[in-house]
C-alpha cells in the first residue's frame, strides 16, 4: 500500500512586507524543485503592504476593525532605502532607473507590490480576513486557528502546523495619561490617529515623545507652516539642531485647559496635542501563554534567533523586534523559519536554545549607542542570513550607511532627506531628488517618478540655504 505522506499546513498572519516575505520565501524553494506546505496568509485589510497601505481612516474600518496603518500623507521613508533593500529585488529592477535614498510611501508601497505582484504570491492570501483567535492542541499537536471573513462575517476554523505571525507591532498606541489632560479643549491624538500635517499650519503643536515619530511630525509642523514645534521628553532630548521655531522641554507635568506645564517649571500654550509614545506589542488573537510580551526593543526574549517561539516551537513571529533595518531583516527572518519548517534546519534542545538567546540577551544589555544598536542588529541579520540561501550582502557597509544617516541627521535635521546612498546590492548611487524634501508638498508616486523643470520653489530655496550658511 503507497504510504500518502499528509502535506504540513501553514498559517501566516499578516499579509505586510513581513507575511509578503515569509510566502516570497516558500516560493523561492518551490522554484527550487521543493516541495512546499500548503500555505494560507490572513490579512484583515483589502490589501497588501502592512503600514505602507495607507488609510486616511482613524479609529476603525469600513469593518468596525482597528485601523492598521500609522502613516499619514507626505509620509516619506525616515532611512536610506538601501538599508531596506530586498537582497533578491532591487529598486533598479522594480523602478529600472536610480531613484533618491528617502521616497515617499506611496513609492516604497509600490516597490513591496512589486515584488509580491513578481512572486506569484497573492494566490496564498485572504484578504478581508482577520484571525480572532489561535489555540494550541497539546494531544494533537496542532493549531486551531479560528478566522473571521470581514466581507461575509462568517467564522471558521481550521487546523495547522504552524503558525508565524507577521502582524506587525506599531499600530496599538501606547497612551499614558496625564495630570488635567482632560480639560485641554484643543486637538488630541496619538501619532497612530495622525494623517498629516496641514492642520497644524500657523498653530502651536506640543509632541510628547522623543523619538521618530515626534520627529518625524514634528517636522512635518515645522515644514506646513506650524507657528511652534515644542516637544516633551521623558528619558532625553533629541538634540538636534532645531531652528528656532523648535523647542525641546522635559516631561509635562500638567495641562491646565491650553496651557501645558512642564517638570522644569516652563509653561506653554498650545492648540494640538500629539502623543508619540510609541506603540504596544498587542496580539488580541493569542492566548497569553502563546502571546509575545515585549517593550519595543532589538531582541524580544522568548525568542530563539529573534523569531522561534520559545512557548512553542512550531510558533513564530517576524518583525516583532524595533527596526533600524527593516523589508531584507523580514527575508532573512522568512527564509530561516522555512528552512525550519522544511526540516532543512534542525532547533536545538529548548535549554540550547534558552542558553542561546541569554548570550544574544547579555550583548543587548551591553548595548549603549545608536552606533552599537546598528551593529547588534546587523550581526543579527547576518547570522540569520548565513544559515539560509537567501542572497548574502555587505551588512558591514549596511552598518556604514545606518551610521552615515545617524551623523547627517546630526548635520542636517531637517534635510537630511536629500543625502544619497549607494546600494550594496548593485552598486547603484542614488540620485538626489528633483526637489528638495522641505519643499516638497506632493509625496505621489506620479510626482516622485516624473522628471520636472528646475522650479522656482527650488532656486528659491537654495538661495535660502546660500544665505543661511553666509
Ligand atoms: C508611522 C510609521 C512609519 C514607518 N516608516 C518606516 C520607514 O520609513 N522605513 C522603514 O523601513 N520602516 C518604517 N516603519 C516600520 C514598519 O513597521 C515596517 O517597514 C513594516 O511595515 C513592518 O512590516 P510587518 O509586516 O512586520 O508589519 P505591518 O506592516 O504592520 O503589517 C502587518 C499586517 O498584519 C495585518 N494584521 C494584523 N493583525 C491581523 C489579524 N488579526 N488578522 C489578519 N491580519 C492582521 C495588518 O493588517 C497588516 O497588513 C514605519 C512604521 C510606522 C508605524
Ligand atoms: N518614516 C517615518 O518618517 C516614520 C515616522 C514615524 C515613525 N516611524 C517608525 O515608527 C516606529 C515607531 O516609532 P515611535 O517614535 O512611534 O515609537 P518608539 O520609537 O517606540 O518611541 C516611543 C517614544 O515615546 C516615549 N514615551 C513612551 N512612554 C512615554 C510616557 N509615558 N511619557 C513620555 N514619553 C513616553 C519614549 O520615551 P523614552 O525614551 O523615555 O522611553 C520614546 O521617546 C519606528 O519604527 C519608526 O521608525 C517612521
Amino acid at each position: 500500500m503507497e504510504l500518502v505522506m499528509k502535506k504540513k499546513r501553514v498559517a501566516i498572519i499578516g499579509a505586510g512586507p513581513s507575511g509578503i516575505a515569509q510566502l516570497r520565501a516558500f516560493e523561492s524553494a518551490e522554484k527550487q524543485g521543493h516541495e512546499i506546505p500548503e500555505l494560507v496568509c490572513f490579512e484583515k485589510q483589502d490589501n497588501w503592504g502592512g503600514q505602507w497601505n495607507y488609510s486616511w481612516r482613524t479609529g476603525t474600518d469600513s469593518y468596525g476593525e482597528p485601523v492598521h496603518s500609522s502613516m499619514y500623507r507626505n509620509l516619506w521613508s525616515n532611512g536610506p532605502k538601501e538599508v531596506l533593500e530586498f537582497a533578491e529585488y532591487s529598486f533598479d529592477e522594480h523602478f529600472g532607473k536610480p531613484i533618491s535614498s528617502y521616497p515617499p510611501r506611496e513609492v516604497l508601497w509600490d516597490y513591496i507590490a512589486g515584488r509580491a505582484k513578481k512572486s506569484n504570491i497573492e494566490k496564498y492570501i485572504k484578504f478581508a480576513h482577520v484571525v480572532r483567535w489561535v489555540n494550541y492542541d497539546e494531544e494533537t499537536q496542532l493549531f486551531t486557528v479560528t478566522v473571521e471573513n470581514l466581507r461575509t462575517g462568517e467564522t471558521s476554523s481550521e487546523t495547522y502546523d504552524n503558525v508565524i505571525v507577521g502582524a506587525g507591532h506599531f499600530s496599538f498606541p501606547n497612551v499614558p495619561d496625564f495630570k488635567g489632560v482632560e480639560t485641554f479643549p484643543g486637538q488630541i491624538m496619538h501619532a497612530h490617529e495622525f494623517r498629516g500635517a496641514e492642520m497644524v499650519a500657523g498653530k502651536d503643536i506640543l509632541l510628547i515623545g522623543a523619538s521618530y515619530s515626534a520627529e518625524d511630525i514634528g517636522t512635518q509642523a515645522y515644514k506646513m507652516g506650524a507657528r511652534s514645534v515644542t516637544f516633551s521628553y521623558r528619558s532625553n532630548p533629541m538634540g538636534y539642531e532645531w531652528p528656532e521655531e523648535m523647542t525641546e522641554l522635559p516631561l509635562v507635568e500638567r495641562f491646565d485647559g491650553s496651557d501645558v506645564h512642564f517638570v522644569n517649571g516652563e509653561k506653554r500654550t498650545v492648540d494640538i496635542v500629539v502623543f508619540c509614545t510609541g506603540y504596544l506589542h498587542h496580539y488580541p488573537f493569542m492566548p497569553s501563554e502563546l502571546s509575545l510580551s515585549s517593550p519595543n526593543n532589538l531582541y524580544p526574549d522568548t525568542l530563539y534567533r529573534g523569531v522561534v517561539s520559545e512557548a512553542n516551537n512550531q510558533l513564530f513571529w517576524l518583525g516583532s523586534q524595533d527596526q533600524w533595518l527593516t523589508f531584507n531583516m523580514f527575508d532573512a527572518q522568512a527564509w530561516y523559519v522555512r528552512d525550519i519548517i522544511l526540516g532543512r534546519i534542525a532547533l536545538p534542545s529548548v535549554v540550547e536554545q534558552r542558553k542561546h538567546m541569554d548570550q544574544w540577551l547579555s550583548r543587548f544589555e551591553g548595548v549603549k549607542s545608536e552606533n552599537d544598536q546598528i551593529d547588534f542588529q546587523c550581526d543579527y541579520v547576518e547570522d540569520l542570513i548565513e544559515q539560509t540561501d537567501y542572497p548574502s550582502f555587505d551588512l558591514k557597509e549596511v552598518a556604514t550607511i545606518l551610521k552615515g544617516w545617524v551623523k547627517s541627521k546630526e548635520e542636517d535635521i531637517l534635510n537630511y532627506r536629500d543625502y544619497t546612498y549607494t546600494s550594496v546590492m548593485t552598486g547603484t548611487t542614488s540620485v538626489e531628488h528633483h526637489t528638495p524634501w522641505m519643499i516638497e508638498l506632493d509625496d505621489s508616486l506620479e510626482r516622485y517618478l516624473s522628471e520636472p523643470e528646475e522650479d522656482e520653489a527650488r532656486e528659491v530655496y537654495r538661495g535660502k540655504q546660500v544665505r543661511d550658511k553666509a
